[in-house]
């Protein structure tokens, strides 16, 4: 019996085995020998003590193939690429500008889109780059944004200008207080590439 226990451990036999064996050596073998019911409890208490040694040495190995796996997925994690704080102003900086000539040719539904892709990359940039200091000034553009939009909800062209000057002051005023004062954002003199109509349809 402990032959049999230490060769199950040893070499990880399947379940299956195990089940041939105990029934040969408990349920065969007794009736013909005609062994006593204590012998049986004895044989049947060391099958079960078997089984929980069987189990708790497999699970044991499940384990660290689970750790290693999650091991290996934190490394390629860890190691995989990240856009950095100045990668998504520049993705900013590219709406700001399209947002201008949208609100200049009374395109509100595209001034619209404009705006969402700023909120979109803002939260972005609070997603992915929370180890920046300077990402805790962020929230200083919330007012411009919501006044822009305003502005193009309503379709006032007025307004969407005062509104437009007032997100570029907080951008550069954000630039400032964060030591970044020499990237100066101002009003757009022509749009960002020829390939693309700002007209209204
Ligand atoms: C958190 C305050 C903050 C606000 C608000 C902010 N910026 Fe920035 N901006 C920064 C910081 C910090 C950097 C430097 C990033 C770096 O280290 O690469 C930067 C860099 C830039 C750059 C230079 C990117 C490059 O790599 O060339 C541009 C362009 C820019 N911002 C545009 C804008 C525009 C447009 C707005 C407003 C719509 C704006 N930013 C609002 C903090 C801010």
């Amino acid at each position: 019996m402990f032959y049999t226990m230490f060769f199950l451990i040893r070499h990880r036999c399947h379940i299956s085995d195990l089940f041939q064996r105990w029934f040969f050596i408990f349920v065969i073998t007794p009736r013909r020998l005609e062994r006593s019911t204590c012998q049986r409890m004895k044989y049947t208490f060391l099958f079960i003590i078997t089984i929980v040694l069987f189990a708790c040495n497999n699970h044991g190995t499940d384990t660290k193939m689970l750790q290693a796996d999650i091991d290996s997925l934190q490394n390629k994690l860890d190691n995989s690429y990240k856009p950095g704080l100045g990668e998504f102003m520049s993705n900013i900086q590219l709406h700001h500008t399209k947002l201008w000539f949208a609100g200049q040719n009374q395109n509100w539904k595209l001034a619209d889109f404009e705006i969402n892709e700023i909120k979109e990359t803002i939260a972005n940039i609070k997603e992915y780059c929370p180890d920046r200091v300077e990402v805790k000034s962020i929230g200083i553009i919330d007012p411009a944004i919501d006044s822009i939009s305003n502005a193009v909800h309503s379709g006032n062209s007025s307004q969407f200008k005062n509104s437009y000057v007032l997100l570029t002051t907080t951008c550069n005023n954000c630039h400032q207080s964060t030591e970044h004062s020499f990237n100066v954002i101002k009003i757009p003199d022509s749009p960002p590439f020829s390939d693309q109509d700002f007209k209204k349809k």
